[in-house]
């Protein structure tokens, strides 16, 4: 292919020249916007590898500006991962973290190679834009969507945030099906849920004996998720020592067991999760911020469903015809009405709570619509729903010491009004507060 470097500093500019003519293709070099911009014009090259910090202006420049026919790929810095995700908004196709080595630049390339098809994104459901399982027409849920497709295809870790219901395990195992990795497992560990002394032990496995308890050999979910994707839900709630090991784990790509001595390559992508405000969560010590920075190469934030009611309808409708398949009441439409009261509601459980809803209303109406009236009841008295599907371990908030009083009684809140289906008055109750203190509180977490 046609190659042109984009980059200041002659030694990198240089090696990376090198790498390239290593894998068989041409590249041109330049040190400057100007001269990229000029580069561009009249024949332009198969792709553009762009250093973002540019003497005479910034590389974005050169992403916006370069033609359909040129795959742009921007070099970023361990600490610059904002840059990236701006760059790809800009149109880049991928991006490459310095140190750029061989096999990293190799991989990109061969993904460029295969590039006819740009990703698969608004794959149209009757008009309705999807990804995998994961609907959103609205504007943010387009975006997101986009986005995902765009990073899906590279080994880039991705870091998905939001509130619980927003739809982060979709976002995970649609990343996994639009991998080279589809055809491997999907393994997904809550780390919030394993008691801190097992996290290594379910991370990495261990030997026979490493441990009292430890009476046969185990593989860790870094094993099991061996040329597939890893989801490590909830890393926030992951012990602080954990995060040391973890993060020294994906920088030397080795591990080994508990109580073995044979190193083992890492083959997973790693997509990682929280529900918590994950720069809050860096601030506050929660997260280690050198680990944020490995697992957050590409940070995502799923949107909160109130903010996003345009997606409402066509959740609910797709909510209804599943449990039509199910159930077969004859049940296939749903009242102007009924959708009337749920573009009201604030959906404090997001999306989780819509299907939830959609359930309850199903059951309260009669063929052949879900009936305002059924909406309405529904709404006005949210029956409990359990953060984190039917199993209800998420009944117990994980606070460690080390959190401010600030964040435990955050997540008490968010707990407590996700258990009652958003409703403020019940969490009020439950947590011994006015309703009015409950409103204050949620305010001033809004404003933060
Ligand atoms: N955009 C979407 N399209 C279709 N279904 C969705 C979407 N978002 C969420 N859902 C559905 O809503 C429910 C909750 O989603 P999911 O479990 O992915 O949320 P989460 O963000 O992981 O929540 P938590 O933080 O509580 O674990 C699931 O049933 C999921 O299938
Ligand atoms: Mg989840």
């Amino acid at each position: 292919m046609k190659a042109l470097v984009v980059e200041d500093d002659p030694g990198a500019r240089r090696a990376l020249a090198e790498l390239l003519v290593e894998l068989g293709h041409e590249p041109a070099e330049v040190g400057s916007v100007a001269d990229a911009l000029a580069s561009l014009e009249g024949d332009p090259p198969d792709v553009a590898i762009v250093d973002l910090g540019l003497p005479d202006g910034d590389g974005l420049e050169v992403v916006r500006a370069a033609p359909g026919a040129t795959a742009v790929l921007v070099l970023t810095g361990q600490g610059s991962v904002r840059n990236a995700v701006e760059a790809m908004k800009a149109g880049a196709h991928d991006f490459l973290v310095k140190p750029l080595r061989l096999p990293q630049l190799r991989a990109a390339l061969d993904l460029l190679d295969g590039r006819g098809a740009r990703p698969p994104v608004g794959a149209s459901r009757g008009g309705v834009d999807a990804l995998g399982e994961l609907l959103g027409g609205s504007p943010p849920m387009k975006e997101v969507l986009r986005l995902l497709a765009r990073v899906a295809p590279s080994d880039a870790p991705v870091f998905l945030w939001g509130e619980s219901g927003t739809g982060k395990e979709v976002a995970a195992r649609t990343l996994h099906s639009l991998s080279r990795r589809a055809a491997g497992p999907f393994v997904g560990v809550n780390c919030g849920a394993i008691s801190p002394n097992l996290v290594e032990s379910e991370l990495f496995g261990h030997e026979k004996g490493a441990f009292t308890g430890a009476e046969r050999r185990r593989e860790g979910t870094f094993e099991l998720a061996r040329r597939g994707t890893l989801f490590l839900d909830e890393v926030t709630e992951m012990p602080l020592e954990m995060q040391v090991k973890l993060l020294r784990v994906l920088e030397t790509k080795s591990f080994r067991r508990v109580g073995g001595t044979e190193e083992r390559d890492v083959d997973v992508r790693v997509v990682a999760s929280t529900n918590r405000d994950v720069l809050e969560a860096v601030a506050s010590g929660v997260l280690r911020e050198d680990l944020y920075y490995r697992l957050a190469v590409f940070p995502l934030r799923l949107p909160p469903l109130r903010e996003r009611l345009a997606d409402v309808p066509v959740l609910a409708l797709e909510f209804l015809r599943r449990v039509e398949a199910e159930e077969g009441r004859g049940i296939r439409d749903i009242e102007p009405e009924a959708l009337a009261h749920l573009g009201r509601h604030a959906w404090p459980g997001n999306v989780r709570e819509l299907r939830n809803a959609i359930h309850r209303a199903y059951v309260l109406s009669d063929p052949p619509a879900i009936s305002g009236e059924a909406a309405e009841a529904v709404l006005a008295a949210p029956a409990p729903s359990l953060p984190g599907g039917a199993s209800g371990e998420a009944l117990a908030v994980p606070v460690r010491v080390g959190d401010t009083a600030r964040v435990a009684e955050r997540k008490l809140l968010e707990a407590t009004l996700a258990a009652v289906g958003g409703d403020k008055r019940a969490a009020a109750e439950m947590l011994g507060l006015s309703l009015k203190t409950v409103y204050n509180k949620l305010r001033s977490r809004d404003v933060s």
